[in-house]
């Protein structure tokens, strides 16, 4: 392993950086040589900070959009561009990198990059596709190529059928993936780069799947995609703030947005699991009347809360602004980003109300913490799905026809999750549960950790 160089390619979104960034960490734990970490150039300059590790670099390809991608920009021309450009400068980067005397020996790559698999066989460099989305989630689109024995067409309008995964619940319209849904708007870009990537897969065992999740926390959807070779090596979360002795890790992760300083001492004020922590991630912009209709819900529950809105993720600044005069730091605390682990370890904190992206939800499991879920898109739906039914360790929010939460069931679900009720109390003894079998399979010994070690000892 000290010979070996692992370069990690991502796409420069919180959720795709964070679990990769933990790979790279796992990696470098194992014995690595050296761990090249790599997103675009313009994902580059929002790095609010480079965590420094010893054998830990970082290097950049283009996506063709080095200013920045504007929201006005075509979705098939941005795809277009990154896997054009990408292509070339990826080739470029894997070029210079072994011409300076660190030749590549192991290419790992996320979601929307799966030419990378094409160009890293090109040059016979073995390759791993980082699997950032639920496994569940995956396993479903993976159902829904072989319904079309395996052909996509974009004026197929049919909706994905239920699907029954064995040992599941039925999964119908509403728990699929968003963008495999005939009317969303992301469905004919996102299908086909996902076809890629299973075709890719298909191929043969290069490149692999890493999965970030664990035997235990998705067994049955690992088993439905078990001719693909996976191979589950997570939760890829930071577990910085799990040790007590370690919680001042300066390589902790990559932020994209700048931190709150605030918040530890407000915590520190609060009961034990009295607070309701919220945030929807670093994607997801909520409407003005959502956003409102979830300050009344907080207040007019009477539980302190700390709710995370990204400067302009509602995409008016000013807007955001009243919002925050209207709370007084007696009833909860708004602010623009916080270390989420930092504060989801806290025991202040009673409830993550929060969209279900994965790593959100990966982390809400493995630090115990129950619950409310209001999926956006993607695989969220999946995810709070998977939460409410499947472990058990939250609620999903009832919606209205065109997906408003309103204030009295905000209410309602956090009632039900930080109550004295029969239903809070099981949600909160499985959220422990959970939390004791996702730490056992990534510590020594663990699956997830012989996962990791069984791969990285195939590595010739
Ligand atoms: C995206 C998609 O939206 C999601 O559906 C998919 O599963 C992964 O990619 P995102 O919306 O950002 O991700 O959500 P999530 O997967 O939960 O990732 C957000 C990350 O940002 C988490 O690791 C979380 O810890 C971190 N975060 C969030 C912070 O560190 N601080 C914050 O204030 C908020």
């Amino acid at each position: 392993m000290e010979n070996k160089h692992f370069l990690l390619i991502c796409m420069p979104g919180q959720g795709h950086i964070n679990p990769m960034f933990q790979l790279g960490k796992c990696l470098i734990h194992a014995g690595a040589g050296r761990v090249t970490f790599a997103t675009t150039a313009h994902g580059l300059t929002q790095v609010e900070a480079f965590p420094s590790l010893e054998n830990l670099h970082y290097a950049s390809f283009s996506d063709g959009f080095d200013d920045g991608i504007k929201p006005t920009n075509d979705p098939h021309r941005i795809m277009a561009e990154l896997k054009r450009v990408g292509s070339q400068t990826l080739t470029e980067l894997l070029l210079s990198l072994s011409k300076e005397g660190n030749p590549v020996s192991y290419l790992i790559y996320t979601l929307l990059l799966p030419w990378a698999a094409d160009i890293a066989r090109d040059m016979s460099i073995p390759s791993a596709f980082l699997c950032i989305l639920s496994t569940t989630a995956f396993a479903l689109c993976y159902c829904f190529f072989e319904e079309r024995d395996g052909v996509y067409d974009s004026n197929d309008n049919r909706p994905p059928s239920s699907i029954e995964m064995p040992g599941l619940p039925l999964f119908t319209s509403k728990d699929m993936p968003s963008f495999l849904l005939p009317n969303d708007p992301h469905a004919s870009t996102l299908i086909p780069i996902f076809q890629h990537h299973i075709q890719a897969l298909e191929k043969d065992s290069n490149p692999c799947v890493l999965l970030n999740t664990s035997d235990c926390v998705e067994e049955e959807a690992i088993r439905l995609i078990s001719n693909l070779n996976p191979i589950p090596i997570g939760p890829l979360v930071s577990y910085a703030f799990l040790d007590e002795n370690n919680s001042t890790d300066s390589s902790c992760g990559i932020d994209l947005f700048e931190k709150s300083a605030e918040y530890s001492q407000w915590l520190n004020s609060k009961p034990e699991g009295s607070v309701v922590y919220v945030s929807f991630g670093s994607l997801a912009v909520l409407q003005r009347n959502q956003m409102e209709k979830i300050l009344l819900g907080l207040t007019s529950n009477c539980r302190p809360f700390l709710w995370v809105i990204r400067p302009s993720g509602s995409n008016d600044r000013e807007f955001e602004e009243k919002i925050r005069d209207k709370v007084n730091e007696e009833v909860g605390l708004i602010v623009p980003w916080c270390s989420q682990m930092e504060v989801l370890t806290h025991e202040s904190i009673g409830c993550f109300m929060m969209h279900c992206g994965w790593n959100s939800t990966l982390e809400s499991l493995a630090t115990g913490v129950p619950v409310v879920g209001f999926p956006q898109f993607s695989d969220q739906t999946t995810n709070a799905k998977m939460v409410e039914e499947v472990w058990r360790t939250g609620v999903r929010a009832r919606v209205n026809e065109d997906g408003t939460l309103e204030a009295e069931e905000i209410a309602r679900c956090l009632d039900m999750v930080m109550g004295g009720g029969q239903r809070g109390e099981e949600i909160r003894r499985n959220a422990k549960k959970w939390k004791g079998l996702t730490l056992e399979a990534v510590m020594e010994g663990g699956s997830s950790y012989n996962n990791l070690n069984a791969f990285l000892e195939k590595i010739e």
